[in-house]
């Protein structure tokens, strides 16, 4: 069993709070992305769970063992990087035994466990390859089998594919879900790129200054965000939010906003009880819908409407929000 406990991890660099007391309980073989814009925390979490950086206070359990003082090597984790180091000069086969070397395991167990995990990422037919000869993605598959080879407790992996054009990211996308499901590794796995989250992930950890917003499984995340910084920050375009709109009749208590997502209306070409007429001012046409701006009480307002509906550029078209998709956030961004 292999978890990761993170109780109250604080770090500061100078005078700036970076890690402002996270907490996460990642289960037994769970993939777990850390996701949030640039600058929030995401690679200082991840290398203060990798024993790379040292927090000022807090704990770092993996399993039943406390890590929290224990340097790198201890931990039995393994980490990938953004900029993954290959040898070129090493072939494919040395460059994923170079953990294994190092930890002066025997030829045999060597040669299985490279050959097993190169099989897991298809790159067995490059083993006799030099590095420098690859291409970017099957570098990174390289990364990603030295990574795996050592049969660490814990993966821990930043941004591995952000080098990689759009293709070969979406490829090596599932493959990678596909290979870690069958390693049974515990993963934890840094994106600021909502989409790779939201494919990934067993439960994202949405990251906010230093802060977990919220942690919960992609729909839950998507369906209810748990805060207006979640809801903003996940969906293309994001969810809106709108304050005291003329819907908020039905809003509960302390209700200060109507979260509310671009698909989640119900629209009409005239006018009908119940809706609102809204100005159209852009139109994209995106193929599978139609994304629209507009204006709904002096606010900004996204739809996205069937592709087959006659719109036109500022025309006007009545919405309701679809009842059971009203979200409501309180005066501090809260879900209600
Ligand atoms: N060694 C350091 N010394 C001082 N400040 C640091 C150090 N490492 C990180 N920081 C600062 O801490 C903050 C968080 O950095 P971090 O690298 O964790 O962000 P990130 O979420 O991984 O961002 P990105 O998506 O850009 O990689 C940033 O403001 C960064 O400048
Ligand atoms: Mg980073």
């Amino acid at each position: 069993m292999t978890t990761i406990t993170i109780e109250n991890i604080k770090k500061s660099f100078g005078d700036a709070d970076i890690l402002k007391s996270v907490t996460l309980d990642i289960k037994d073989q769970e993939f777990t992305v850390l996701l949030g814009p640039s600058g929030c925390g995401k690679s200082t979490l991840l290398r203060i769970i990798a024993g790379l950086e040292t927090q000022d206070s807090g704990v770092i359990k993996i399993g039943e063992r406390d890590v929290s003082a224990l340097p790198p090597r201890d931990r039995n984790v393994a980490m990938v990087f953004q900029n993954y180091a290959v040898f070129p000069h090493l072939t494919v086969f040395e460059n994923i035994a170079f953990g294994l070397r190092m930890k002066k395991v025997s030829d045999d167990k060597i040669k299985h466990n490279v050959e097993r995990t190169a099989e897991l990422m298809h790159i067995e037919h490059l083993l006799s390859r030099y590095s420098g000869q690859l291409s970017g993605g099957q570098r990174q598959r390289v990364a990603v089998a030295r990574a795996l080879a050592v049969e660490p407790d814990v993966l821990l992996m930043d941004e591995p594919l952000s080098n990689l054009d759009a293709l070969l990211r979406l490829q090596m996308r599932s493959e990678l879900k596909n290979v870690l499901e069958e390693s049974k590794t515990t993963t934890v796995y840094v994106t600021h790129d909502q989409v790779e989250a939201m494919s990934l992930a067993d439960r994202i950890a949405v990251m906010n200054e230093g802060r977990i917003d919220q942690y919960d499984n992609p729909d839950e995340i998507y369906r209810n965000p748990a805060t207006e910084y979640v809801g903003g920050f996940i969906g293309n375009p994001p969810m809106n939010f709108l304050t005291s709109p003329h819907w908020s009749n039905s809003a509960p208590d302390g209700a200060q906003k109507l979260g509310i997502r671009p698909e989640d209306f119900l629209v009409s070409m005239e006018d009908q009880v119940g809706y609102l007429p809204v100005q159209i001012q852009t139109i994209e046409k995106l193929g599978s819908h139609q994304q629209l701006t507009s204006e709904l009480e002096g606010q900004g307002l996204r739809i996205n409407i069937a592709s087959e509906l006659p719109v036109q550029q500022g025309g006007i078209l009545f919405l309701q929000p679809k009842p059971e998709k009203m979200r409501w956030y309180d005066v501090r961004g809260e879900i209600i």
